[in-house]
C-alpha cells in the first residue's frame, strides 16, 4: 500500500480473503463435529423451529443446500443479527455468497477433499453421513455467544 502498489494489494486481498476465511470456517468446522450423538436445545431449538418449522426441516434445507454447492464450499446454518434470524448459505470456496453479518453456528465442509479419500465423488453420501456427527451443543454455544454480544 505504501508503494502504491494496488495490483499487488489487489492481488493479496483476494489471497486474504480466501484463506483467512478458509481458517475461520475449518476452525469451526473442528468443533462442529463430535461422536456423542446429540440434538439443539434451548434457545437455538425454539429458533430453528421458529425459522424453518422443525428440527426435520432444518436439516433437509441444511442437506439440500450442502449438497447443492456449485464447486468447492461449505453449506452453513448461522445467525444472521440484523434480521434476528437463523438463515442457511451456500457459501462458494470459502467466501463467496456470504451475507454481512452472519454468524455461523454449524458448517458442513463440501469442498473435494472433505470426502473424496472415502466418498470419492458421492458428495450427497458424504452429507448424510456428516449428519450422524453434528455438535448441536457447540452450535447452540456458539448462538448463545452471538445473542450475548448482539443485545
Ligand atoms: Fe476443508
Amino acid at each position: 500500500m505504501e508503494s502504491g502498489n494496488f495490483e499487488g494489494v489487489d492481488y493479496w486481498t483476494k489471497k486474504l480473503s480466501l484463506h483467512l476465511s478458509s481458517h475461520v470456517l475449518h476452525t469451526i468446522f473442528w468443533t462442529n463435529i463430535t461422536n456423542k450423538k446429540n440434538d439443539p436445545t434451548g434457545d437455538l431449538m425454539k429458533r430453528i423451529e421458529k425459522d424453518f418449522g422443525s428440527f426435520d426441516r432444518m436439516k433437509v434445507h441444511l442437506s439440500h443446500h450442502s449438497k447443492n454447492v456449485d464447486g468447492n464450499g461449505w453449506g452453513l446454518l448461522g445467525y444472521h443479527p440484523a434480521s434476528n434470524r437463523l438463515m442457511i448459505l451456500e457459501v462458494e470456496n470459502h467466501e463467496k455468497l456470504t451475507v454481512w453479518g452472519i454468524v455461523p453456528l454449524m458448517v458442513v465442509d463440501v469442498w473435494e477433499h472433505a470426502y473424496y479419500l472415502k466418498y470419492k465423488n458421492k458428495r450427497a453420501d458424504f452429507v448424510d453421513e456428516l449428519f450422524n456427527y453434528m455438535n448441536w451443543d457447540n452450535a447452540a454455544q456458539r448462538l448463545d455467544a452471538a445473542l450475548k454480544l448482539t443485545k
